[in-house]
C-alpha cells in the first residue's frame, strides 16, 4: 500500500489554504502549507539584511534556515530556528519578497527537497502550493488546480484584512494580487502551471462547502479506483 499524496495548486486567494487543511482534517492526513515555506525563507532573507538580488548569498541564507511546520492543520504553526514566525509571515511585506526568492531556482532546488522528504516521511500528505503536482509531486495520487477571476480572490484577502484593520483600498490588493499572478506565472522555474491530470475547480461562483464537497467526491472516487493500492 503507497500513501496517499493530494496536490492543491492554484494562484493566490484561490482558497488552496483553507480547503487544504479541510481535506487534511477529513482524510486524516498531515498538511503542508509549501507557501508558508517560501515565506519564512523570505522572512530569513529579510532579517539577515540580504538583497534578494544576490542569489548565492539568498540561497546560503535558505541552506541554514531551519523551517519547521508544528501542529495539527487547524493550529498550524510555522517555526524558522525555532521560533514561532506563523503571523510576522503573513504581512504584505514578506508575501511580496515571498514571491520574489520564489523565482530563484536554489531557493526551490532546496524547499522542494525538503518537501519531497516531509511527504515521504508521512502517512499521507496533503501539499498546497504553486508546483506541487507539476514539479513536487508529479506523481501525486490526486491532483487539484483552484482558481477564481482576480477579482473575486482579491474581495477574499481584502475582507481579511479587514477583519485586521490593515490600511489598504481594494484596488491596492487587486494589484497586488494581479502582481503576484504575473510573477509566480512568468518566472522560468516552476511557474504557475495547470498538470496536465489536475482536476480544476474555478472557485469563483463556489462556496468553501461546495468546493470542499467536489474534492472529497473526487478523492473518494479515486480511492475506489485505487483500490488496495491507496491507503488514507
Ligand atoms: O501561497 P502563498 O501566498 O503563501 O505563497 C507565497 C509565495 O511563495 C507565492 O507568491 C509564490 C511562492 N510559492 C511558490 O513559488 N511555490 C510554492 N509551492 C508555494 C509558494
Amino acid at each position: 500500500m503507497t500513501s496517499m499524496i493530494i496536490a492543491i495548486d492554484g494562484p493566490s486567494g484561490a482558497g488552496k489554504s483553507t480547503l487544504g487543511r479541510m481535506i487534511a482534517r477529513e482524510f486524516n492526513l498531515l498538511y503542508i502549507d509549501t507557501g508558508a515555506m517560501y515565506r519564512a525563507v523570505a522572512l530569513a532573507v529579510t532579517e539577515s539584511g540580504v538583497s534578494t538580488s544576490d542569489r548565492a548569498a539568498v540561497a546560503e541564507v535558505t541552506g541554514r534556515a531551519v523551517i519547521n511546520l508544528r501542529g495539527d492543520p487547524d493550529s498550524l504553526r510555522v517555526m524558522l530556528d525555532g521560533r514561532d514566525v506563523s503571523d510576522e509571515i503573513r504581512s504584505e511585506r514578506i508575501g511580496h519578497t515571498a514571491s520574489v526568492v520564489s523565482a530563484i531556482p536554489e531557493v526551490r532546488r532546496e524547499l522542494v527537497r525538503r518537501q519531497r522528504e516531509m511527504g515521504a516521511r508521512s502517512g499521507g500528505v496533503v501539499l498546497d502550493g504553486r508546483d506541487i503536482g507539476t514539479v513536487v509531486f508529479p506523481a501525486a495520487a490526486v491532483k487539484f488546480f483552484l482558481t477564481a477571476v482576480p477579482e473575486a480572490r482579491a474581495k477574499r484577502r481584502y475582507d481579511e484584512e479587514r477583519v485586521k484593520a490593515q490600511e489598504h483600498t481594494f484596488e491596492d490588493t487587486l494589484a497586488d494580487i494581479n502582481a503576484r499572478d504575473r510573477r509566480d506565472s512568468t518566472r522560468a522555474d516552476s511557474p504557475l502551471a495547470i498538470a496536465e491530470d489536475a482536476v480544476v475547480i474555478d472557485t469563483t461562483e463556489l462556496s468553501i462547502e461546495d468546493v470542499f464537497a467536489r474534492m472529497v467526491d473526487v478523492i473518494r472516487d479515486r480511492q475506489q479506483a485505487g483500490g488496495q493500492n491507496m491507503s488514507l
